[in-house]
Order: structure tokens, then sequence, then C-alpha cells
């Protein structure tokens, strides 16, 4: 991409690109989102959400573009991390999703000390399996009917990157 991506923290403001960004076609195709979800369900989502749980956004041009987050457990899984990940479907495949992941695989390997980072992906999802092999991420196994989607059910792959 020929504009800078910058990525920081998520700050509140972001909300409104936020909702831009999680309702895209493609978007809901990828997550478990559902198709028009409102600003005020995002933020009271967002109010709502866990306490290991750290957002971060990648901004192109003075627009948040991407949404990204880890989320540490606690307790005996406290080495654990999950991800999740979105980008606008217009500036998808031009980098965004690999700068998101580089941050938050930095952000678990060098400042929370994370031994694995797990997530789940749709085994239809080609482009992000391929995002999630290239940074060390393996094929766990197989969450059969794991969602519903477009109507019917997906499965789901599980994944994970563990640190030795
Ligand atoms: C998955 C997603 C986060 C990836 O972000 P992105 O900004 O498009 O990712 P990048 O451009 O950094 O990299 C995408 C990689 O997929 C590859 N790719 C694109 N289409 C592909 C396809 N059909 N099959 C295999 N790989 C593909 C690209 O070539 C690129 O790899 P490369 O850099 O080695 O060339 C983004 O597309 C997205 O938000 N999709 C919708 C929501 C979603 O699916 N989220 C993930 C839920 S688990």
């Amino acid at each position: 991409m020929s504009q800078e991506i910058v990525v920081r923290a998520q700050e509140p403001q972001d909300m409104s690109d936020i909702t831009e960004l999680l309702n895209q076609p493609r978007v809901v195709w990828g997550t478990l989102q559902t198709p028009f979800t409102s600003v005020a369900a995002r933020v009271k989502r967002s109010e709502a959400a866990p306490p290991g749980w750290t957002p971060i956004v990648a901004v192109v041009a003075g627009k948040v573009i991407g949404q990204a987050g880890l989320n540490r457990l606690d307790g005996r899984r406290g080495h654990v991390g999950v991800v999740g990940m979105s980008v606008h479907d217009d500036f998808a495949g031009r980098g965004v999703g690999t700068a998101l992941l580089a941050a938050l695989t930095e952000l678990a390997d060098r400042w929370l000390g994370l031994r694995r980072i797990e997530l789940t992906v749709w085994t239809d999802n080609a482009p992000a399996i391929a995002l999630y092999e290239r940074f060390g991420f393996e094929r766990e196994g197989l969450h059969r009917a794991f969602a519903f989607r477009d109507g019917e059910y997906v499965d789901a792959l599980a994944m994970a990157r563990l640190r030795t």
C-alpha cells in the first residue's frame, strides 16, 4: 500500500469507523459479527470487554480501516491469548492484517510473555489461514458446525502458535 499504515491502541472516538468496518459484507462473512449492528451496540459491547482484552486499530489517512485484539486469559490459562481481527473490505489484501498480527504477536511475545496464542477461523477462509500460517500458527483441530453463516452452518479450524 502506498499510504502508511499506523497501528495504535483503539480509542473511544474510533467506534464509528469500527462499526463501518465490522459491518462490511466480507468481514461479517469471516467473523461472528452480525449485519446491521449499530454504533451504540458496538460501544456497549466494547465497554463490556473482558479485563484481559487489548484492542488495537490500523489507520490509513486518518481513517480506522482495521481492528484486532488480543484477549489474555486468566488463572491456569494465563499463558494464553486469543486473537481476533478484521480489515475493511476496501483495504483487504494490502498488508493491513499483516501489520495488525505483527503488533499482536509482538505484544504477546515481548510484553506479556504469553506461551500460546489461539484462534478459530472458518475452514474456507483461505486468506486468513494463509496469514496465520505465515505467522507460525498451526492447525490443531476441527470444530464442526461451529457457527451459522449466510444460511448454513460452517466448520472452523482451531489454530494456535506456541512459543517454546
Ligand atoms: C483475513 C484478513 C484479516 C486478512 O487481512 P489482510 O489485510 O487482507 O491481510 P494481508 O494483506 O496482510 O495478507 C493477506 C494474505 O492472504 C493472501 N491471500 C489473499 N487471498 C488469498 C486466497 N484466496 N488464498 C490464499 N491466500 C490469499 C495474500 O496474498 C496475503 O499473503 P501474502 O502477504 O503472503 O501475499 C482480512 O482479509 C479480513 O478482515 N477478512 C474479513 C474478516 C476475517 O475473515 N477475519 C478473520 C477471522 S478469523
